[in-house]
């Protein structure tokens, strides 16, 4: 079974996502930290996220779980992945990565952009996440605080809606929900309520 989890930026995905594949004994792969982990080395080298050669040999270079933690989740790294993540021959190089662990095992749970729509378009379930940008702002601020972060609640919200910006206008592969996939709005629900909303529409998935 392959489950596809996209939307934006802190609409709860990842979380959720982590959770689903914990219950239904499926693989979990994070894809925004590939493309975090693209724009994390090319900082690190000095290079320029804008740089489409430089993004996609970087792209190509990268090691999944190379990169720890607490520098992928930084919000400058963050916003660098949505520039490289912009550019074609990034997207192409990261694509066998994602389509080899997406058919590992009993199958997996991948959260993203454009999972339903280009990674596995043939996912059997596609959840869209989604959440007011304040709500999601909310928790980012609050993530970032937990881990030590300097961060300012109405910076983190422009740099929230920056991302979604070029997440939804970019030419290859923008953020939108396929066609056949869940609409589920996470802006008043909190993590338990979030994942039995999705565990019921996997397990009526499941029945038909
Ligand atoms: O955790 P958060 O939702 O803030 O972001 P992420 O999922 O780690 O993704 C970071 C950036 O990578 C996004 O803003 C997208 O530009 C890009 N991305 C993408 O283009 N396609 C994916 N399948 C996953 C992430």
């Amino acid at each position: 079974m392959i489950i596809a989890i996209d939307g934006p930026a802190a609409s709860g995905k990842g979380t959720l996502a982590r959770r689903i594949a914990q219950k239904f004994g499926l693989t979990y792969l994070d894809t925004g930290s590939l493309y975090r982990a693209v724009a994390a080395s090319l900082l690190a080298a000095g290079g320029n996220p804008a740089d489409e050669a430089a993004a996609a040999a970087a792209a190509r270079d990268v090691v999944p779980g190379s990169i720890d933690e607490a520098t992928l989740r930084r919000d400058d790294i963050g916003q660098a992945a949505s520039v490289v993540a912009a550019q074609p021959a990034v997207r192409q190089a990261l694509l066998d990565t994602q389509r080899r662990i997406a058919r590992t095992g009993s199958g997996a749970v991948l959260d993203g952009r454009d999972i339903g729509t280009v990674v596995c378009p043939d996912a059997d379930v596609k959840l869209f996440v989604q959440a007011e940008p304040e709500v999601r702002a909310e928790r980012r601020y609050r993530e970032l605080s937990e881990r030590g972060q300097t961060a300012n609640y109405d910076n983190v919200l422009r740099d929230l809606r920056e991302r979604d910006a070029r997440d939804r206008e970019r030419a290859q592969a923008p953020l939108k929900p396929a066609d056949d996939a869940h609409l589920l709005d996470t802006s008043k629900l909190d993590i338990e309520a979030a994942f039995r909303a999705a565990v019921d529409i996997i397990e009526r998935h499941n029945e038909t």
